[in-house]
């Protein structure tokens, strides 16, 4: 069994992720290193305090539990990226670069990145988002996403380090919340129509952006990272995608379980992060070199939140 460091294991992906990747390596297989403090039950594996700015922290960690795959996850979000660009550019890059120089130096078995659609800008068609076209990120983050995949892809062709990336939509899950991101109103929502019956949206009600339910994300990622090396074409970033909605949609879908849940819209600086992204995204490449395939649509995403956020809320 291959040893897993997941970095950024506290965040929205990474403690999904980390949950998944220890059902299937075993939990004694796969370290969760976060910056940090320990966060909830850390019972079911090991865990490091981690800032993976350090290369020689991160090497030491790779040594001390021969780690072999890592699942790089942590990253400055879009919003939040604006307020501190020189910091976020720093995090999301120099952490990827010693990631990568690592997993050259140690030929490490493999490395998974999450790019976004973030990485698209205002002249990219916005309609299904093809896999190759217009790239002009006006975010710091999606100008580090795009750069990230350059690095990614120059890694993989000049020193065959088998890095695996996707270019995630929108992630939408409610065990841990996302922060500082532009997509993060399709997950606030749900808990603010459980807690309060009333949610104030920083996007306007016909903003459509593309998403997908957790378990569709975790599937796409551990998909991708078993697929055999042969059909994995892509060595930048793969779109993916599930689902593209709206504020507006997304409300009238809470409504079908909560008839008395009411939102209002508040544009702010946000809105136009949004609007510089794709509405959807073509991902026919994934689709068509190892598989994937979506199984949660807006009403089965609606119905499985409500009821396992309602329980999580109550307990
Ligand atoms: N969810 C991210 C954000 O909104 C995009 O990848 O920043």
């Amino acid at each position: 069994m291959s040893k897993v460091l997941v970095i950024g294991a506290f965040g929205q992906l990474g403690s999904e992720l980390t949950t998944a990747l220890r059902n299937i390596h075993g939990g004694e297989n796969v370290v969760a290193a976060d910056i940090r403090d320990p966060q909830g039950d850390l019972s079911d594996g090991p865990f490091e305090k981690l800032d993976v700015l350090n290369e020689k922290d991160l090497g030491r960690v790779v040594d001390r539990h021969g780690i072999q795959q890592i699942y790089h996850l942590a990253a400055i979000l879009s919003a939040k990226g604006e307020s501190n660009p020189k910091f976020a550019w720093q995090l999301n890059m120099d952490s990827l670069i010693n990631v990568l120089e690592l997993a050259k130096e140690k030929r490490l078995e493999k490395i998974y990145w999450p790019s976004s659609i973030a990485a698209f800008g205002p002249n990219t068609p916005k309609e299904n988002t093809p896999q190759n076209t217009v790239m002009d990120p006006n975010t710091i983050y999606g100008i580090s996403k795009l750069a990230g995949e350059r690095w990614c892809e120059y890694y993989f062709e000049k020193y065959g380090v088998d890095v695996r990336s996707l270019r995630y939509p929108g992630l939408i899950g409610y065990k841990a919340k996302p922060g500082g991101g532009t997509t993060d109103y399709a997950v606030d929502i749900f808990y603010k129509a459980i807690e309060t019956g009333r949610y104030e949206c920083f996007l306007r009600p016909d903003t459509y952006l593309p998403m997908m339910y957790m378990d569709d994300a975790i599937k796409a990622t551990i998909d991708l990272v078993e697929a055999d090396p042969g059909r994995v074409k892509v060595r930048s970033s793969y779109n993916v995608s599930a689902l593209s909605f709206s504020p507006a949609e997304i409300v009238d879908e809470i409504k079908k379980h909560l008839p008395a849940f009411s939102a209002t819209y508040a544009p702010d600086f946000r809105q136009e992060i949004a609007d510089s992204w794709p509405n959807s995204v073509d991902d026919r490449a994934a689709r068509e070199d190892w598989g994937w395939r979506h199984d949660y649509d807006l009403a089965k995403m609606t119905d499985t939140i409500l009821a396992g956020l309602g329980e999580l809320l109550n307990a």
